[in-house]
């Protein structure tokens, strides 16, 4: 075993993204990466450039504006696949390329429908294509955990010998037990790491063994630290442990986890846990899925204490129940209540202890939006300011400009809204009818735009904070012509919020219509 620093390896851009109905905006995988970056995170996996030439481009505009942290691409061993990975991270500063095939017997009959010679071959060929254009280059077997060892180890030992650094040995379906893992690593470890470390030159560095574990049978967590306990040295993971089906194991439990039993593990990580509890808030608003109450870290209550007697314990001697620090995790209680009276000063300290450090010009915009919010809303929580933060860097060009909305109706009239939108210098004024006033305000838009075959296709609606003054969050997603938009809005009017996130998303869509055009006319 090298040395104690285990590499946290962030995979929400890529594998969280893959949980149903989470899928992001360019400009919010923008801010989530440098949200990654300034919290430490050591790999950002940014995409799977292969998957669509969007998806290429957005890994390689996040790779662009990242410095701190590697950015890694996904590819299949596949030649096209490495040659799109290579465009989009080729130019980061800290490249890597992860390339994965699966090993298991189940996934080599049925699904690549090859034999072991030819997975090895695949390997062989795969990685050392990557290795031929990037000096770091993860191997990844997919479904390990039921492949067999024996064969695992020869897979393994051909990706070391034809250049890669990393091995992931992931538990693709959350299959395994920890007992199981500890067994799988510790081999790995002995029979093919350690042996070809010991050939090693110090310019060449170490070969380290990486773990990616989700979550289906809630074992993620546990199984990943059993790995980092027999030698594993990355941990690959998502923010409020998104990703596919019940997702990856959690980042900040990962985290938090090798810090608070750092007597037992005897790891570190280079993450700012006072910045988990903004990201977790960042990534659960941006994708929309939220985060349960009770969830360890970054749940509404995991540091809440309701019965009397731990009350009573936690009033003598915090650490009767707490085994961590709130604020450790970025969970500050603020001491002023924002409102109409706070000023820009007030406004930034708590920004910055909510771990959003921005410039001038940014402050300036979010001020002026807090401004107008607590001219409606007496007291602004943290999640108000969260997503005055969020909304400021999601604009996009405005085709249409959303200038009114009046809608009435009651339990014995029909529905009806109204709305004027200005676009292409004019303003357009239309009612329409609905089975309910957000959807009176929507059809009133629809027909106002000439957006009849916009498709809704998916519509939800939050409460931002408790109480009845909580502003409303929508989030929607349409889609025309199979180009797919997303829009945000937060007001304490729910209808309002639900007519500017649908205006938002149009714009989202007129935008990215433009942009296919102009790629088609090569500007
Ligand atoms: O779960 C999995 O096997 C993966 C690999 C592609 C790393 O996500
Ligand atoms: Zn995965």
């Amino acid at each position: 075993m090298t040395d104690n620093h285990v590499r946290i390896f962030d995979t929400t851009l890529r594998d969280g993204e893959q949980s149903p109905g989470a899928t992001m905006t360019l400009d919010e995988k923008l801010l989530i990466a440098k949200k990654l970056e300034d919290m430490g995170v050591d790999i950002i996996e940014a995409g799977f450039p292969a998957a669509s030439p969007g998806e290429l481009e957005s890994v390689r505009e996040i790779a662009s504006i990242i410095d701190d942290s590697e950015v890694a691409g996904l590819c299949r061993t596949r030649e096209p696949d490495i040659e799109a990975g290579w465009k989009a991270v080729g130019a980061a500063k800290q490249p890597r390329l992860h390339v994965f095939i699966a090993t298991s017997k189940l996934h080599m009959e049925s699904k690549l429908k090859m034999a072991p010679d030819q997975v090895l071959e695949e390997v062989r060929r795969g990685v050392a294509q990557c290795a031929s254009l990037c000096s770091s280059v993860e191997f990844s077997a997919e479904d390990a955990t039921r492949t067999e060892l024996s064969f695992l180890k020869e897979v393994f030992a051909c990706a070391i010998d034809n250049g890669a650094r990393v091995l992931n040995i992931p538990d693709t379906v959350g299959y395994t037990m920890p007992q199981e893992y500890t067994r799988m690593v510790t081999e790995i470890m002995r029979d093919v790491v350690e042996p070809a470390n010991a050939k090693r030159t110090p310019e060449q560095g170490d070969v380290i063994v990486s773990t990616h574990c989700h979550n289906d049978l809630g074992l993620a967590v546990a199984n990943s630290l059993a790995a980092v306990a027999a030698g594993a040295r990355q941990v690959e993971c998502c923010m409020n442990g998104i990703g596919e089906r019940a997702g990856n194991a959690a980042l900040e439990e990962i985290v938090m986890a090798l810090r608070t039993r750092r007597d037992l593990l005897g790891c570190e990580t280079r993450i700012d846990t006072r910045q988990i509890m903004a990201a977790s808030r960042l990534i659960s608003q941006t994708t929309g899925l939220h985060v349960q109450a009770s969830k360890p870290i970054v749940g509404r209550n995991a540091f809440a204490h309701e019965s009397g007697i731990h009350q009573h314990g936690m009033l003598k001697d915090r650490r009767t129940y707490e085994i961590m620090l709130p604020e450790d995790v970025g969970l500050t209680e603020s001491k002023i209540v924002l409102g109409k009276h706070s000023g820009r000063a007030a406004l930034q300290k708590r920004l910055e202890e909510l771990g959003y450090s921005m410039g001038r010009a940014q402050l300036d915009a979010v001020f002026e939006k807090f401004k107008r919010l607590a001219d409606k809303k007496k007291n602004i929580y943290d999640e108000d300011l969260t997503t005055l933060v969020a909304d400021d860097v999601f604009d996009v060009p405005a085709r249409f400009e959303l200038l009114d909305v009046a809608f009435s109706g009651g339990s014995s009239d029909e529905p009806r809204g109204t709305v004027k939108v200005r676009f292409d210098d004019t303003e357009h004024t239309c009612e329409a009818g609905g089975n309910g006033p957000v959807n009176a305000v929507i059809n009133a838009l629809k027909q106002c735009t000439g957006s009849e075959g916009v498709t809704m296709e998916d519509y939800r609606i939050d409460a931002l904070s408790g109480g009845s003054d909580a502003q409303g969050s929508v989030r929607l997603s349409i889609s025309e012509g199979g180009i797919i938009a997303h829009g945000r809005a937060t007001h304490i009017d729910v209808v309002m919020a639900s007519a500017q996130a649908f205006v938002a998303a149009l714009n989202h869509l007129a935008y990215q219509d433009e942009l296919s055009k102009r790629r088609a006319s090569g500007i």
